[in-house]
């Protein structure tokens, strides 16, 4: 049976930065998802306007929904808002992209900032993954399933980082001595590991992807990759998984990074 496109995705953190990029890319493919949410924590900020001159230029295929993944509340009330739209439909692209970063050195570094971030980039993914599941689950039930190009069933993109891996930790750290953002995303990576094992009967993949080091707010003017071109080698990197992918950490040209 042939594979079926990429009906229907969800981007987090997605009014700036890789986010903002992801969605218009996904948008402006050739074969574009009908329904794109581009989760948002505040809508009606001036932060999201360049994602409302998006969704408005592609109005038939962006909708704004209002995600602030550190709140369970309002995760549970856009998985509702989510679930209606897709009247029936799976949701066959999760992207786990909102983060948070305190580039705090350990003296900087208090219970505040470790537990700020933890929620967002740790507790987030899994609460959105948990309350959007049944919609991936339905994806994955639909005949002739597929993600993407090449790609077969759903899937859950956790956005990661070079800078959680402990064994690239002697080589990186003294650049970025992050302990709650490290921590954090370390976390993430068993959170993956975790999530494709209990998915695996679902026949859904989890991957973790860590994007470059891109000129973002986050990654500051000096980073040596455009947020266009790692949106682009995150969605290529996409569209090639399969099974044999999930549980692992990929970075956003497709080579394998150790835990
Ligand atoms: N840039 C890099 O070099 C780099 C490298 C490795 C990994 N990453 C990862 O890539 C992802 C995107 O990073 P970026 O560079 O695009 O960062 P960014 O420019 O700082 O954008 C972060 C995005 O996440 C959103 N966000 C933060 N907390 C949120 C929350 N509680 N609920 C909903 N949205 C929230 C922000 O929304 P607001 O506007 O509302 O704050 C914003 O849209 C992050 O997970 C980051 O850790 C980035």
């Amino acid at each position: 049976m042939a594979a079926r496109r990429c009906d229907s995705a969800l981007v987090t953190g997605a009014n700036r930065g890789i986010g903002l990029e992801l969605v218009r890319q996904l948008a402006e493919a050739p074969r574009p998802p009908s329904l794109i949410f581009a989760g948002c924590r505040d809508p009606a900020g001036p932060r999201a306007k360049d994602l409302k001159d998006l969704a408005e230029k592609h109005s038939n295929l962006v909708t704004i929904i209002r995600l602030d993944t550190s709140d369970p509340e309002s995760i549970r009330q856009a998985a509702g808002e989510a679930g209606s739209r897709l009247a029936g439909r799976g949701l066959d692209l999760l992207i786990n992209n909102a983060g948070v970063n305190t580039p705090g050195q350990l003296r900087d570094t208090g219970m505040k900032d470790m537990v700020d971030v933890f929620v967002t980039n740790t507790v987030g993914p899994l609460l959105v993954t948990k309350d959007f599941l049944p919609y991936l689950q339905r994806a994955a039930s639909q005949p002739g399933s597929g993600v993407g190009v090449a790609g077969t069933t759903p899937l859950v993109i956790n956005v990661s980082t070079l800078l959680s891996s402990m064994e690239k930790c002697p080589e990186t750290f003294s650049m970025a001595p992050m302990y709650s953002y490290r921590a954090s995303k370390a976390a993430l990576n068993m959170l993956t590991r975790c999530l494709a094992e209990e998915f695996k009967k679902d026949g859904i993949v989890v991957t973790a992807i860590h994007p470059g080091w891109v000129k973002t707010d986050m990654g500051g003017p000096k980073a040596p990759v455009a947020v266009v071109d790692s949106a682009k080698g995150m969605l290529r990197v996409i569209s090639t998984l399969t099974d044999k992918h999930s549980g692992m950490l990929l970075d956003w040209e497709g080579s394998s990074i150790p835990w």
